[in-house]
Order: C-alpha cells, then sequence, then structure tokens
C-alpha cells in the first residue's frame, strides 16, 4: 500500500515564495509517489482575526493556486478544511488528550500570542487541530517547512499516547514523519535575513508574495539586504542575505547552491541579482496565469466540492474508529 501524505496551507494571506519552496513544491514532487491529500486549512486561519470576504476570497485563490502550482485532483485530494467536519470533532479529542503545558510550550503560539492583543483560545488549540488533521487521513509524511517541526512532534507524542491508551492490541493512529526539505525549509526575509520570510510580515519588501508581478519581484530582489564583501558564497552565519538569495535561486533553477556559487564567482551582487530575478519570475510566471484562468473557471469550485466528498470518507472513518475505541456512544 502506498504511503499516505497530508498538508495544509492558511489562507490567511497571499502565499510567498516562502511558502512555495518550503512546503507546495514538494506537495507537488510528492504526488506521484505516494497518496496525497493537501488541504487549505481556513479553520486555523480564524484562530487569528480575519476579515469574513478576504477569508473567502483567500479560501478559493489558494485554491486556485494549489492547481496552479501543479496539484492534479486525479492524483491528490484537494479539498476546504471547514467542509469536512470530522476535523474539528476529531480535534475535541486531540485536545482531551493533550495537556495545556504542552501547548503553552509551542513556540508558534508563544510568537503569535505575544503579536495580539486578545489571545483566542483557538490559537492555544492551534495545534490539536492540525494534529486531528494529520491523522485523519493515516499520514505517514507531512510535507512543511521548519517551523512546523514542533508542531509535528506534538503530533507524534499525541500518536503515541493515544495509541497506548485506547488501542494498544491494534494501533490505531499512524506515526506521522515531517518531511522537510534538506535546502528552502526556512526562507528568509529579504530584508532581515535573520528572521523568517512571512506573508504577515508588515513590511511588503520583505517578502515575495507567488502573486506579486514581474516589476515588483526585481524591485523586491534589488532592494533585499546583503553584505558589503561584494562575494556570492553561501555563508548563513556571516552572509544571511546572500545565503538566503542562493537558496531561493537554487530552488527557482533546480542547480546547486556550489554550482551557482561557481558560475557567479566574477560577478557582482547586481548582476547577480538580475538573474535571480529573471529565475523567480520564469518560476511563478507560467503559475500566476494558470492562477488567473483558474480564478474564472467553474473547475476550481468542483474539484473543491468532489475533494471534500473524497476527503469526508476517509476522514469519517478515521474518527469513528477514535470515538469507538474511546467510548464515545452507546
Ligand atoms: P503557513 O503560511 O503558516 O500556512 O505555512 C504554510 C507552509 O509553508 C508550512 O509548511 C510552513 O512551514 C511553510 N513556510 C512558511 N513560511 C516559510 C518560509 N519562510 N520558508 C519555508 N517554508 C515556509
Ligand atoms: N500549521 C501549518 C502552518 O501554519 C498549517 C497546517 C495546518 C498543516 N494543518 C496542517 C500543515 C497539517 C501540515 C499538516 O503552516
Amino acid at each position: 500500500m502506498k504511503k499516505k501524505v497530508f498538508s495544509g496551507v492558511q489562507p490567511s494571506g497571499i502565499p510567498t515564495i516562502g511558502n512555495y519552496i518550503g512546503a507546495m513544491k514538494n506537495f507537488v514532487t510528492l504526488q506521484d509517489e505516494y497518496e496525497c491529500t493537501y488541504c487549505i486549512v481556513n479553520q486555523h486561519a480564524i484562530t487569528v482575526p480575519q476579515d469574513p470576504q478576504e477569508l473567502k476570497e483567500r479560501t478559493r485563490g489558494l485554491a486556485a493556486l494549489y492547481l496552479a502550482c501543479g496539484l492534479d485532483p486525479k492524483k491528490s485530494i484537494i479539498f476546504v478544511q471547514s467542509e469536512v467536519p470530522a476535523h474539528a470533532q476529531a480535534a475535541w479529542i486531540v485536545q482531551c488528550n493533550t495537556y495545556i503545558g504542552e501547548l503553552e510550550r509551542m513556540t508558534q503560539y508563544k510568537d503569535k500570542s505575544a503579536k495580539q492583543e486578545a489571545v483566542t483560545a483557538g490559537l492555544l488549540t492551534y495545534p490539536p487541530l492540525m494534529v486531528a488533521d494529520i491523522i485523519l487521513y493515516h499520514s505517514a509524511l507531512v510535507p512543511v517547512g521548519e517551523d512546523q517541526k514542533q508542531h509535528l512532534e506534538l503530533t507524534r507524542d499525541f500518536v503515541q499516547r493515544f495509541n497506548n491508551r485506547y488501542s494498544k492490541k491494534k494501533p490505531l493512529l499512524v506515526m506521522p514523519e515531517p518531511y522537510i526539505p534538506k535546502e528552502g525549509a526556512r526562507i528568509m526575509s529579504l530584508q532581515d535575513p535573520t528572521s523568517k520570510m512571512s506573508k504577515s510580515d508588515t513590511n511588503q519588501k520583505g517578502f515575495i508574495s507567488m502573486l506579486d508581478t514581474p516589476a515588483a519581484i526585481r524591485k523586491k530582489i534589488k532592494s533585499a539586504q546583503t553584505d558589503s564583501s561584494g562575494k556570492i558564497e553561501y555563508d548563513k552565519e556571516n552572509k544571511p542575505g546572500i545565503s538566503n538569495l542562493l537558496t531561493i535561486f537554487s530552488a527557482c533553477t533546480g542547480r546547486s547552491i556550489k554550482e551557482l556559487e561557481i558560475e557567479f564567482a566574477d560577478s557582482g551582487y547586481g548582476a547577480f541579482k538580475e538573474q535571480l530575478a529573471d529565475a523567480v519570475i520564469a518560476e511563478l510566471e507560467p503559475i500566476q496565469n494558470r492562477y488567473y484562468e483558474l480564478l474564472e473557471s467553474d473547475e476550481l469550485d468542483e474539484v473543491l466540492t468532489d475533494g471534500a466528498k473524497r476527503a469526508a470518507v476517509i476522514a469519517n472513518e478515521t474518527l469513528a474508529k477514535m470515538e469507538a475505541a474511546m467510548g464515545l456512544g452507546r
């Protein structure tokens, strides 16, 4: 039997090339080898305030981007989280088997709660919903960026605990593993290469969105922070800016960082950035063209409606088994 893959992205903004390189690009690669399910996790997005109209548009928009990147509904299940109620139901079971102390230790919770004036309970119980997403589909591999590693560890702890408590004889839940790319798992801000590139950065120059125009991409790369040595070398400690740009270049072209260092050994930053901009534009332009076509099509909604149906069959079956194992029922 093929291994199962599950992952999701929040429709909380337009995805950046960080999301693309760290996660979405790998979603596409994995679908040829595994049975994949990809979700638009809108219930995770509402753990912080969202404008309802915008959330709706971004949900559809993210689905269009999934398809535009190359996700194929014939190979993968693609659906919207809130359309499969089993996620919220399973999340409750996960919450009742997770300790507040574990959740308070999550660095994403600490970061996000520090930025909010009013912290909702949902922000704290965000990881149990993610655990539910993963376990419902018997996922063995979860392609994510570096920042999600801790949530995957929590998922593994939960799986072990649940199987131990409720299904000792025949483990019900599959132990998942994170699938984190060796390079590009943490694309950094163009303006502050010591912090992660984020779609919610208030400084627009810090990130390249997947829908930025070629002119905007060129401008942002041109103003990306580098250093004063003038050498194009990968050195994360001392040259975080150039190292980040080399990582992006490599991810967009499939060429190794070593190869790029050799090619640009005698170049200045200006020429390097020009060619990097060309590479990023060449990668994103076809995706953008397809994206705008899909947004206008009926195909998108058909894919999502069908995806939710197929997802619900799998999710409901796992949920029923979890409930039965715990004695929920008569
Ligand atoms: P999010 O935008 O938080 O829903 O993230 C979606 C996926 O993109 C997750 O797997 C993240 O780990 C990944 N991701 C987000 N930001 C970055 C980044 N700067 N570099 C690499 N991966 C990222
Ligand atoms: N928490 C993830 C993020 O912010 C998104 C997510 C939700 C996810 N559920 C998931 C990722 C399940 C992988 C598997 O990036």
